[in-house]
């Protein structure tokens, strides 16, 4: 076994004393959920305070904490009048979180093209699927690598389309000194085990518009009303039970959830430092080997809190295909992941349909045969071990003949 091989890279999560601490004290205080109209409201549950500081942590007014992230989704969706019929665009590189959360509205997903520079939306191929019927658009900052949101915001108004954003993997990012979320209409996150603030399962929908918090609220909480704003407080209690107004789900937070959440938020701005330095870092080292090339961090994001990492690889100029370089990383210790096997219209449940038959997304093909991942976690590790990470990618292209 050589010196890479014995590496030991930082895991996830990274759970601690205060976590289990913050875990008992719910259990000390007999508080596993609140429910009903008295008690959601109550301040100093874990669940509201994770909604206040999450919410400012992006600059932003208001946030609902939901169960998943495609709870998140969910809700979202339906929060800004996505219904039966519609069509939602969200693009084919992708897991099938944003697509079923679409379906589950009653609406249908169009899939558009991938940019090859950041995995994010192809703004053209947006343009070409927006439709009379298009309701909305789910913006994606896959792996953290934020897309052009003025951009996009400018198509969406152009043609009336609302912006979902999905910032998942983008916690924390900031681009042009503003954070991921804190311009836009409705951001969700999922704060999934894999997730950069993670609480096993859930997720959160962040907005400043007040009238669509409420609306998450109640969506949140079986279609109950449950107001924000706190001058409403006496009305609450003789609000439940009195009427609903639209047809909800049950994906309340529970407070044990909510208390990791709250330990995991503190400890997040020394990650996502962390992570955006290493990342630069390892961009630099990596795209110095020929036919390997890390995605495009814009020079507009300041902050890259890498949800992933991801870099291509050219097969012709690397010398050997995506498969066998992660075959050949892993043994030399190094966790490269896979990523996604195919667009999603390429699973059989899609392939069925007509509509997705015939479709192919050259970008979106290309980075299934030519991305390759890091979990956010790796990006905790030190100056070392990014260098073992390069070090391991050149020696694999040596022993394969391709050094010069
Ligand atoms: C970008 C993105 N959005 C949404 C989701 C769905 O989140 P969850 O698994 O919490 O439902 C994921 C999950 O991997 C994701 O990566």
């Amino acid at each position: 076994m050589n010196e890479t091989n014995k590496r030991k890279f930082p895991s996830w999560p990274q759970f601690g004393e205060e976590e289990k601490a913050a875990l008992m004290d719910v259990y000390d205080q007999n508080r596993l959920a609140f429910s009903n109209a008295k008690d959601w409201q109550t301040k100093g549950t874990a669940r509201i305070s994770l909604e206040e500081e999450f919410a400012r942590f992006h600059d932003c007014k208001f946030g609902i904490a939901v169960t998943s992230g495609t709870a998140a989704l969910m809700v979202a969706l339906r929060a800004v009048g996505v219904e039966k019929g519609d069509e939602v665009i969200v693009q084919s590189y992708m897991c099938i979180a944003d697509t079923e959360a679409i379906i589950q509205a009653g609406a249908v997903p169009v899939f558009c093209d991938i940019d090859p520079a950041n995995c994010g939306l192809n703004l053209e191929s947006v343009e070409a699927c927006i439709t009379a019927k298009t309701k909305a658009i789910i913006a994606i900052h896959f792996g953290g690598y934020m897309i052009d949101m003025d951009r996009l915001s400018a198509i969406a108004e152009k043609h009336n389309v609302k912006i979902v954003e999905d910032a998942s993997l983008a916690t924390g990012s900031v681009w042009n000194g503003r954070k991921v979320g804190s311009s836009s209409l409705i951001t969700i996150f999922s704060f999934g085990t894999d997730k950069l603030l993670t609480v096993g399962e859930g997720g959160i929908v962040i907005t400043n518009d007040a009238a669509l918090a409420d609306k998450c609220q109640s969506l949140r909480n079986s279609g109950n009303y449950a107001r924000i704003d706190d001058s409403l407080a006496e009305n609450r209690a003789l609000a439940e039970f009195t009427d609903i107004e639209q047809i909800g789900w049950n994906f309340r937070m529970p407070e044990a959830p909510a208390a990791l959440g709250l330990v995991g938020l503190h400890k997040l701005p020394l990650q996502i430092q962390k992570r955006h330095e290493n990342g630069r870092y390892l961009d630099q080292k990596l795209s110095a080997i020929e036919g390997l090339q890390p995605l495009v961090c814009s020079e507009s994001q300041t902050l890259q809190s890498q949800g992933l990492y991801i870099f291509k690889i050219n097969e012709k100029l690397f010398g050997c295909d995506k498969e066998s370089f992660i075959k050949r990383m892993n043994a030399e210790g190094i966790p490269a992941l896979y990523g996604y096997h195919n667009p999603i219209y390429k699973y059989s449940v899609f392939r069925k349909e007509n509509a997705y038959k015939h479709i192919f997304h050259k970008y979106a093909e290309a980075a299934c045969s030519q991305c390759v991942w890091f979990s956010h976690s790796i990006l905790l590790g030190s100056k070392d071990d990014m260098d073992a990470i390069a070090a391991a990618a050149r020696k694999i292209k040596c022993e394969i003949g391709g050094c010069k």
